[in-house]
């Protein structure tokens, strides 16, 4: 059951595409049902809010692409290498530049859990490379599914321009057709060469990835509810170092 399916684009049981999906089931509904997502997905996210997401997702991506490139030859990634149609740290620059002006850099700061997923990332890239898949999937084919939905509540709730700017993160220009592109991905995970138990890792190492996102939405929020607490907006520069 652990053989790989290259020839079809239908998984197949106990293809690691199915079991990625059905490992990550329960730690999805988590991640969604995350009270900084049941606003946001309300329309109830403020620019402030918007801007400190994307602050984070831009430290997220810069430390996996930047283990993605280093990994790019390793056989148990190259399958699933696509920088021209997924990489997203230029459209997250191009995004805070428009969001923060061009001095974005000095501006934003990267909070206590997204460095704690950051720091997982570079683990991961220099000493346990045959993992990277695991975020990789977990970002990419979530962008490519529930970040189309998200894409339009943010452009309503900050009347952000139909032009598409400050929304480049969301915009995959390399993509025609996601659900297409989404399964090509998938074969191609299922092509990688894994012994069962480099495959349980992995599926250890989506859960994890996925709990990070959840830890990075938990910290903006308790951010947000402080500021609303102190009877002001969040405030540009969050400092959420708690001790
Ligand atoms: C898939 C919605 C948050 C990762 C999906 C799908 C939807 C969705 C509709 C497509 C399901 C399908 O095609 O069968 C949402 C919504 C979210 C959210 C509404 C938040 C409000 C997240 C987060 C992550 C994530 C925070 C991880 C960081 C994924 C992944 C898939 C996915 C990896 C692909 C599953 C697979 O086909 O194997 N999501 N999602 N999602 N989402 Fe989310």
């Amino acid at each position: 059951m652990e053989g790989s399916k290259t020839h079809s684009s239908e998984s197949m049981p106990g293809d690691l595409s199915e079991a990625l999906k059905e490992a990550t089931k329960e730690v999805h509904e988590q991640a969604e049902s995350t009270e900084f997502m049941k606003n946001f997905q309300r329309g109830q996210v403020s620019l402030q809010e918007f801007k400190m997401v994307m602050a984070s997702l831009y430290y997220i991506y810069s430390a996996l692409e930047e283990e993605i490139e280093r990994n790019k030859d390793h056989p148990a990634y190259i399958p699933v290498y696509f920088p021209a149609e997924l990489h997203r740290t230029t459209a997250l620059q191009e995004d805070l530049e428009y969001f923060y002006g061009p001095l974005w850099r000095e501006e934003i700061s990267c909070p206590e859990s997204t460095q704690k997923y950051v720091n997982r990332l570079h683990y991961v890239g220099q000493h346990e490379p045959e993992l990277l898949v695991a975020h990789a999937y977990t970002r990419y084919l979530g962008d490519l599914s529930g970040g189309q939905v998200l894409k339009k509540i943010a452009q309503k709730a900050l009347h952000l321009p139909s032009t598409g700017e400050g929304l480049e993160f969301f915009t995959f220009e390399g993509v025609s057709n996601a659900t297409k592109f989404k399964q090509l991905y998938r074969s191609r995970m299922n092509s990688i060469e894994m012994d069962p138990a480099t495959k349980k890792r992995v599926l250890e190492e989506a859960k994890r990835a996925f709990l990070l996102n959840v830890q990075v939405f938990e910290e903006l929020q308790r951010f947000v509810s402080q500021s609303h607490e102190n009877g002001h907006p969040a405030q540009q520069k969050p400092e959420l170092r708690t001790r």
